[in-house]
């Protein structure tokens, strides 16, 4: 499926997802995952292709979650999870075999900064800045965000992110293990693209089973967990309190969950 806000490219041995929506920061519909899935699958059964690279527009990488989208379609409940275009995408990423790096061009909201887990190497612009809003939204975190983002970084500082939802920098990305390092937006995707382009000169066989290895011990418990909370999530799509955060976000107010208890 060819969706105009997601643009593929394989270059020099480096398949590049390109993220290209800029008039809605990136936002990310359920077309828009579907064609990310299938561009991941395509460039796991091209041979040519030795390593994948994710990136945005200038000054955002994503703001997550199209809300407007996951308000009128949200993903379905038990088995119909499975299935559905979200789910399609984090499967695709956290499985995928070849190497991945991410070049974050700007703001990283919710997926745009969980997904950056599921990557082997994670660049960010000196403008970048990260967050994981799900409870503020009314939501709970995904993309096996709940047990990477604790384990990265400890309790401590997860529960600044994950709980309060505290936005962080590139800086501190690199300090909490979330990004390798953080470059000039000007030099970002020459150098990410650069570290892609290593594995054209490494045997692709050692590459794929020694990420396999590394991914291993936590393979099924990864699954599980995006299993876990994705069932959590979609029920609290629908809550009162996640209502009440959609709709503050586009009345562009704050939200009041005062009557909640
Ligand atoms: N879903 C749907 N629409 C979104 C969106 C999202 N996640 N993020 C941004 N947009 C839309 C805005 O509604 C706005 O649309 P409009 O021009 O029709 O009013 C447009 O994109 C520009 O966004 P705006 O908020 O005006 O840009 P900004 O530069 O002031 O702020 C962000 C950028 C990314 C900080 C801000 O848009 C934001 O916080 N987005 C929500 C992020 C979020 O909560 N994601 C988690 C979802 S689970």
């Amino acid at each position: 499926m060819t969706c105009p806000f997601i643009k593929t490219s394989v270059l020099n041995g480096v398949a590049t997802v390109e993220i290209a929506r800029p008039e809605k920061k990136n936002a990310l519909t359920a077309a828009m995952y579907i064609a990310m899935a299938e561009a991941l699958q395509a460039a796991q059964d091209d041979g040519s292709v030795r390593a994948l690279l994710i990136t945005g527009q200038p000054g955002i990488f994503t703001s997550g979650n199209d809300i407007e989208d996951f308000m009128s379609r949200p993903p379905g409940q038990g088995s119909d999870a499975e299935g559905s275009p979200v789910f399609r995408f984090l499967r695709a990423l956290a499985l995928f075999e070849k190497p991945v790096v991410a070049a974050v061009t700007g703001a990283a909201i919710g997926v745009g900064t969980t997904l950056l887990l599921h990557c082997d190497f994670v660049y960010v612009s000196d403008e970048a800045r990260l967050a994981m809003p799900f409870v503020s939204l009314g939501l709970v975190p995904e993309f096996a965000s709940s047990l990477l983002v604790p384990q990265l970084m400890g309790p401590r500082r997860a529960a600044e992110k994950l709980l309060l939802g505290d936005p962080f920098t590139g800086e501190q990305a690199v300090e909490c293990g979330i990004a390798n390092a953080v470059l000039p937006a000007g030099e970002l995707l020459n150098h990410a693209r650069r570290v892609a382009e290593r594995f054209n000169h490494l045997p692709p066989g050692a590459v794929r089973d020694a990420k396999a290895l590394m991914r291993a011990p936590q393979r099924e418990l990864v699954m599980q967990t995006i299993r876990t909370e994705g069932e959590i999530f979609s029920s609290r799509l629908r809550s009162p309190e996640a209502m009440e955060a959609f709709q503050a976000f586009f009345q562009k107010r704050r939200p009041d969950f005062s009557r909640f208890t």
